[in-house]
């Protein structure tokens, strides 16, 4: 048994939180992958109308496979539930995410849903927050912003592709991933780091409503 096994259970028990004519947010990334997949089957048995509203071209080509219909977030006024991954919780449920670049849409997204389910497994979960922050910026404040988060006692790093180009997001800009050790305050860092001119999103997420917790045994935690 291993947190895949442990992923693959919860989903389908986060799965019953569907129901006929959601809007439904999909995060990207692994644990998105996992539930999008079992999604498909379930409105399919179910015999439910939903939409999805995806976050990357990954989760929406996955979405397509599945035959779930997709909608764009600019044709919706609300979201009922969104299903997603994070890069690190801490105790107080503050998350990382980004790690995949879909941080602005996944902010977007979590920012107008009814409920946020986040699926984790326990390698993520930690005290406080201490994983490089992943900030979405315009790529002519390149140098100005990272000047700025220097003040602010981060060290960016452009990220970069494994052959060494620039990383761009779906959204034509550069990630700064800002090693800032450990985070203390998760949301006033946040705050300050939204204000510098050509910062676009930050992957500092408040506390989701479900966190679903898949462990090494095969087993999961339902946290609330
Ligand atoms: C995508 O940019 C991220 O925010 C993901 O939600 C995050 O990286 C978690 O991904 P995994 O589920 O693949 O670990």
């Amino acid at each position: 048994m291993t947190s895949d096994d442990a992923i693959e259970a919860l989903s389908h028990q986060a799965l019953k939180m569907v129901k006929a004519n959601y809007v439904i947010g999909l995060g990207s990334g692994r644990a998105a992958t996992a539930i999008v997949r079992l999604l498909s089957s379930h409105i399919k048995k179910n015999k439910f109308t939903v939409k999805a509203v995806p976050t990357s071209l990954q989760i929406k080509m996955e979405a397509e496979k599945g035959g779930i219909p997709i909608i764009e977030a600019d044709q919706i006024d609300h979201i009922d539930l969104v299903f997603d991954g994070a890069d690190q919780i801490d105790t107080k449920g503050n998350m990382i995410k980004g790690g995949g670049g879909a941080l602005l849409r996944e902010k977007i997204l979590i920012s107008m849903a009814k409920k946020v389910v986040i699926i984790a497994d326990e390698s993520k979960f930690v005290k406080k927050l201490k994983r490089s922050v992943p900030v979405e910026v315009h790529p002519f404040a390149r140098n100005t912003a990272a000047i700025q988060i220097r003040k602010y006692g981060g060290k960016p790093h452009v990220r970069l592709l494994e052959r060494g180009y620039p990383f761009v997001t779906e959204n034509g800009n550069i990630i700064l991933d800002c090693d800032f050790g450990e985070i203390s305050n998760p949301r006033e860092l946040a705050t300050k780091i939204i204000e510098i001119p050509g910062v676009i999103e930050v992957g500092i997420f408040p506390k989701p409503d479900i966190i679903y917790k898949a462990k090494e045994n095969g087993k999961y935690e339902v946290l609330r």
